[in-house]
């Protein structure tokens, strides 16, 4: 059943199959739920009809996420605080509850910090997958959607970027993400009760339009939007944008940004799509459209108000010049399509760095 209880009316425009008053509600369980991309997936699902719970252990999270989305969802959140990697508890929470299908968020994500601890992002990215999975089984759970990442194109030359790209890593993080998309094709191969729907994310950036969720990355950020929003808000004193001598239009490097809400709508498809077609699927989720660095910091100032200088550094070692997905196939298996343009992307970015200051006093 859709309850249209905060009218966003964005949920709504990508045509959701809402789920059936008389039917038995689906039961959804979010790993890592309370994370960045999680939390705004959490809405998208409460909003299509979805009975959602969290299972988190804050590794990466604030611990009043599930509150603030409270409020989003006018009802309380279900959370479970519990590790992936803790098969026990994960055959409890799978005894006591039935649960139609798993979205599993959970993993490391720093690219930086996975070059330093290779080990710690092999076990929680690879030994969740595996731990998660045969509880699932044991469960008979067998519908899954993973988060997997464009890094498995690794430094890619085609594009715009298909999902029968070249696979490769630069990274032990991207690694992890291809070993556990080879780990599910494996166990798909192995037993035909099992659908599961791979998301290969592109760039996501943005927040939710309420300002209430968003990405809070701890320390100084790696990755260019929550750079720019840092140095918008005064916090760093400029950004340095990684090569200016590129093959691109303006010589920066391009990416394909996707607004998080998108990417949260693109799990709900997603979901949808393993309910109805009750086979999996492996797509892009990305808008098909790059941006370069120069091109983000000029929508982010505008959006903000806020000057932002930069200064043009030394390329970082790893990156490609431009990387923008091929959409269509998300388009043609699941329905997806980005809804949001950059405008958007930085107004809910902006809007969530004001509020949330104000909140924590930073
Ligand atoms: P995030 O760190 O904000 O969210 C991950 C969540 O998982 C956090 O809440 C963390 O506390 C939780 N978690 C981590 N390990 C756990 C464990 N062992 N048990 C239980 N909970 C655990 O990250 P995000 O940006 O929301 O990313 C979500 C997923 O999407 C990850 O799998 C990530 O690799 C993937 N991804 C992210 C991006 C991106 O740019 N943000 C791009 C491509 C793919
Ligand atoms: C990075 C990771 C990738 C991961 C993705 C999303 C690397 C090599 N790749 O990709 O594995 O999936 O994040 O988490 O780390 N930039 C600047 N100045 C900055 C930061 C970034 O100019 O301070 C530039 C980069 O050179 C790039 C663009 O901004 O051209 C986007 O960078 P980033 O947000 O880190 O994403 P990716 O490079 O796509």
């Amino acid at each position: 059943m859709y309850r249209d209880r905060a009218g966003y009316a964005g949920y709504r425009k990508i045509g959701y199959e809402f789920v059936e008053g008389n039917q038995m509600t689906q039961r959804i369980l979010l790993t890592g739920g309370a994370g960045y991309i999680g939390s705004h997936t959490y809405v998208a699902l409460v909003e299509a009809g979805y009975d959602v719970v969290i299972l988190d252990n804050f590794s990466n999270a604030a611990r009043d996420v599930p509150d603030r989305l409270a409020q989003l969802v006018n009802h309380n959140v279900q959370v479970i605080d519990a590790d992936v990697l803790d098969r026990v508890k994960l055959d409890q929470v799978f005894a006591d509850t039935r649960f139609d299908a798993v979205v599993h968020f959970a993993a490391f994500k720093a690219v930086g910090e996975s070059v330093k601890e290779p080990l710690a992002y092999m076990q929680n990215n690879i030994g969740g997958l595996v731990t998660l999975m045969q509880a699932m089984a044991a469960a008979g759970v067998f519908r899954l959607v993973f988060s997997s990442s464009a890094s498995v194109y690794g430094n890619n030359a085609q594009l715009p970027i298909p999902e029968t790209a070249e696979l490769s890593f630069g990274n032990p993080y991207g690694h992890s993400k291809l070993v556990c998309e080879q780990i599910i094709e494996q166990t798909v191969a192995s037993d035909p009760r099992w659908t599961v729907g791979v998301l290969r994310y592109f760039n996501p950036v943005g927040a939710h339009e309420s300002g209430l969720i968003g990405e809070d990355p701890a320390g100084i950020p790696d990755n260019l939007m929550p750079f720019i929003a840092k140095v918008a808000a005064g916090e760093l004193p400029h950004i340095s944008v990684f090569g200016g001598d590129y093959p691109t239009p303006d010589g920066t490097g391009v990416r394909d940004y996707i607004h998080v809400c998108d990417l949260a709508d693109g799990h709900v498809l997603s979901v949808q799509s393993l309910f109805r077609e009750g086979k999996g699927h492996l797509v892009n989720l990305g808008t098909g459209r790059g941006y370069s660095v120069l091109e983000m910091i000029a929508a982010y100032a505008k959006a903000s108000g806020r000057d932002i200088p930069y200064q043009i550094s030394p390329r970082r070692p790893g990156d490609a010049a431009a990387s923008y997905a091929d959409p269509r196939l998300a388009k043609d298996l699941i329905g997806f399509g980005a809804k949001r343009d950059l405008e958007d992307m930085c107004r809910s970015s902006w809007a969530w760095i004001v509020r949330h200051a104000q909140k924590t006093g930073a």
